[in-house]
């Protein structure tokens, strides 16, 4: 990790951190991380990072030449990175993607943090394990989300707009069921997250009001807007919500924790997510999911 120090200048010990994106758009990322290098006087700097795809693999062997310590890997590198790592943690390997990769002994380690990110959100409002939890959505998003669900002890049902689509990310990952967005009025759900990017560019949801279940929590990976027609709707039914901020937050926590070993200071970084939104014409493309 970066040495301590005093002042927060950038000298020549400093430590360099990043993401990866593309297109670059707006990230709140490097606003999240530096905060928290700040508050607990981490000699690093942690930058947005705009790769094309096929610029990846050099942009890789980059960073392992550059000595760059963690590199937050977003949207739309998470699986394609793979490839070009030296090792990944067997979590990453059998979620199938990779949003963190830190520099050890001079090796790029694949981990992921999203998963992280989505139980620790919910785990604001309700314990995990044991409940009935539907995943809306069958990308990218719901696998790490479908999987930590599960390994927090959650029964899994996977409802999507394609609904083979459901299918296939339920037998991967050995969920409890699968179905369309249509059938959620017809799934008990104590806990409902939803990964699609429905209420990303327009005040829609993805399902109806009146099929979530009023006793239950509700998160939205979508962070931007930070109150979503699905989390109005899950609020005028009853239930309880939890927005897309504390799921990016707390994967970012998470990232910081392995690279560091300092506690995260969450609130710190909450408040960062904050004071980093895009103005109303500079709307994000991510998903709660590191970015
Ligand atoms: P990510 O990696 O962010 O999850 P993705 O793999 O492209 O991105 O997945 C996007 C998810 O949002 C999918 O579940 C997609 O549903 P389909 O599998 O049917 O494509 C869902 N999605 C996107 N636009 C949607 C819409 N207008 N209505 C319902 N679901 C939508």
């Amino acid at each position: 990790m970066g040495e301590i120090h005093p002042g927060g200048a950038i000298s020549a010990r400093t430590a360099l951190c990043g993401i990866v994106l593309h297109p670059a758009g707006h990230t709140r990322s490097p606003a999240m991380h530096n905060a928290a290098f700040a508050d607990r006087a981490i000699d690093a700097v942690y930058v947005a990072l705009d790769v094309r795809p096929e610029s990846l693999p050099a942009a890789l062997a980059g960073a392992r030449a550059l000595g760059i310590r963690q590199l937050a890997i977003s949207i739309p590198h998470k699986q394609a990175v793979i490839a070009h790592l030296d090792e990944v943690e067997p979590l990453a390997a059998e979620i199938g993607a990779v949003n963190t990769v830190t520099l050890r002994d001079g090796r790029l380690v694949g981990s992921n943090t999203d998963w992280i990110g989505a139980t620790r959100a919910l785990e604001r409002e309700t314990a995990i394990e044991g409940r009935r939890a539907v995943v809306l959505g069958a990308g990218g998003a719901a696998r790490a989300v479908v999987w930590g669900l599960q390994r927090q002890g959650a029964r899994v049902t996977i409802l999507n707009r394609t609904p083979a689509r459901a299918r296939e990310l339920a037998d991967a990952l050995g969920a409890d069921g699968c179905g369309a967005l249509t059938d959620l009025a017809a799934t008990p759900h104590e806990i409902l997250v939803n990964t699609t990017s429905v209420g990303l560019r327009d005040d829609a949801s993805p399902v109806s009001a009146d099929a979530i279940a009023p006793q239950s929590v509700v998160l939205d990976a979508v962070y931007d807007p930070e109150e979503t027609r699905l989390l109005r709707d899950a609020q005028s039914r009853g239930a309880r919500t939890v927005s897309g901020k504390w799921m990016l937050v707390y994967q970012a926590a998470a990232q910081f924790e392995a690279w560091t070993g300092v506690d995260a200071p969450v609130d710190v970084m909450a408040q960062a997510f904050e004071s980093a939104a895009p103005g109303p014409t500079v709307r994000g493309s991510n998903l709660g999911s590191s970015s």
